[in-house]
């Protein structure tokens, strides 16, 4: 079976907003995509291994002409890819050479909470190092790393404080998927830009309550990018990784592909498609056969009407590995018993937004749930203002399994492991959620400027035996 829906309900298409800003392609003529570096560990052991990773400013050549003040990780844009191998203690040294406070917000991993995890109470300021150790322990998946100082993780991101991790495992490792980096095997970070006098961003000048927005595509920090394509078959990692941004993914010409992973990792089953919509902060891993094709031939990614990346066609060795029916076992996580079923309503616009009627604060916390429980949590949008828009629920230091939408089934992608999952409006969605590790996490809408508004809260994963205190940053501290 293919799918040719975006499922997502048309009238909350981000197209539907006021402010929306719609992607124009880009008249610069077309770069080779930059492939980020592998970022090489400063050591590594049988069972261990050792990274820094640096928060810097710099300025790349995005467009001809001047160059771009961006940020990025051990590099000026975005940064290295980072790859932890399942099973190995991962130490990493924090470096911030920014002139401002962030935090290194590990999207997806599961860790101890919220110091390990990064989110807004684990602050690295200007000029200063911190130092985190944890077991990598979950399936290999594409994750990623980006800058959660609240309230201004949104510009830190803007500025290009993103970059893709990779965990990699034996199970992954024998199934018949492209991972030949950079040859057929791509992380693609989706995104979009303004640039203003001289090449330059404004965050201020582009500034929306209800998410940044630029005309311009950037994948990978490059702007109309080209992929060579040398083999049949190309497995792409995408992470939607814009501030506000929804992308519709489909071919230039309708060519179906196949989705192997979600947010979490790879899935039970494949599933086909000739379009994928993604909200923000999501990752799908897709493969893509381009065995039709010959010498010469180019088709696009596109987003709506406008291309993202071209692929450029050149000679291949056929390859007709079948991709199997069945992938993983993602396992069903039985409720635990005597839990109750926990309401997240998800609310506003603009400045009005909220979770649960309230705004974040950071010394307060939420609700709590024992680790190691499986609870389902019931997440509403409620639709209360025109229109209404969808909003990417995002939960760290977790992977979740999607149970249902309004009742019915998820939608074919949402079978295997998610750390975000967006919520049309007048839907509820339900998911089961674990805790494998104890710490405080924040749980939050992932357009960002929501987040950094407000629509954001966050819950203490407890063990009874072993109480803790946590230091929460205090908002008027920053
Ligand atoms: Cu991508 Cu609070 O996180
Ligand atoms: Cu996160
Ligand atoms: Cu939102």
């Amino acid at each position: 079976q293919v799918y040719n829906d975006y499922f997502f309900d048309e009238p909350a298409w981000n197209t539907h907003d006021g402010g929306y800003v719609p992607l124009e392609e880009p008249t610069t003529p077309q770069q080779k995509l930059h492939v980020p570096a592998v970022l090489q560990p400063d050591k590594e052991t049988d069972t261990d291994m050792y990274y820094t990773v640096t928060a810097e400013e710099g300025e790349t050549q995005l467009l001809p002409g001047p160059k771009t003040k961006t940020w990025g990780y051990n590099g000026s844009l975005l940064g290295k890819t980072i790859i932890f191998k399942r099973g190995k203690t991962i130490h990493i040294t924090l470096k911030n050479d920014l002139h401002e406070l962030t935090t290194f917000h590990w999207h997806g991993l599961n860790v101890p909470g919220p110091y390990i995890d990064g989110g807004c109470h684990a602050p690295v300021y200007p000029g200063e190092s911190s130092d985190i150790k944890f077991v990598c322990n979950q399936p290999a998946a594409t994750l990623w790393l980006h800058a959660h100082p609240c309230p201004s993780t949104a510009q830190q991101v803007w500025h290009g404080l993103a970059t893709p991790v990779v965990v990699q495992d034996e199970v992954e490792a024998k199934l018949p998927l492209p991972r030949n980096y950079g040859v057929d095997d791509f992380p693609l970070v989706l995104q979009d830009r303004n640039f203003h006098e001289d090449n330059q961003w404004d965050y201020q000048k582009d500034y929306d309550p209800d998410g940044v927005q630029g005309k311009t595509p950037m994948i990978n920090g490059t702007i109309n990018p080209y992929i060579d394509v040398t083999t049949q078959r190309v497995r792409l990692r995408v992470l939607d990784g814009a501030n506000r941004r929804e992308f519709r993914l489909h071919f230039s010409d309708g060519l179906e592909f196949a989705q192997v992973a979600s947010d979490g990792g790879i899935m039970p089953e494949p599933v086909y498609f000739t379009k994928v919509m993604m909200t923000c902060a999501e990752r799908d891993e897709f493969i893509v056969d381009f065995g039709k094709y010959q010498d010469g031939d180019e088709v696009a990614l596109m987003s709506d009407d406008v291309p993202l990346v071209h692929f450029r066609i050149h000679e291949f060795a056929k390859d007709d590995t079948k991709l199997p029916d069945h992938l993983v076992d993602v396992p069903d996580l039985p409720v635990t018993a005597g839990t109750k079923t926990r309401h997240v309503v998800m609310s506003g616009m603009d400045e009005e937004v909220a979770i649960d009627g309230k705004k974040f604060e950071m010394q307060r916390i939420d609700a709590r749930q024992k680790v190691g429980d499986v609870v389902l949590w019931d997440i509403t949008n409620t639709n209360d203002m025109v229109g209404g828009m969808i909003h990417p629920f995002h939960i760290h230091g977790t992977q979740f399994l999607v149970v249902s939408r309004n009742g019915h089934a998820p939608y074919p992608n949402e079978h295997g492991w998610k750390d975000t999952v967006s919520v049309n409006p007048n839907e509820h969605v339900q998911i089961k959620v674990r805790f494998e590790y104890t710490g405080v996490y924040m749980y939050h809408c992932h357009i960002i400027e929501h987040e950094d508004g407000g629509m954001m809260a966050q819950i203490e994963s407890y063990d009874p035996q072993h109480p803790k205190t946590y230091k929460l940053m205090d908002m008027d501290t920053l």
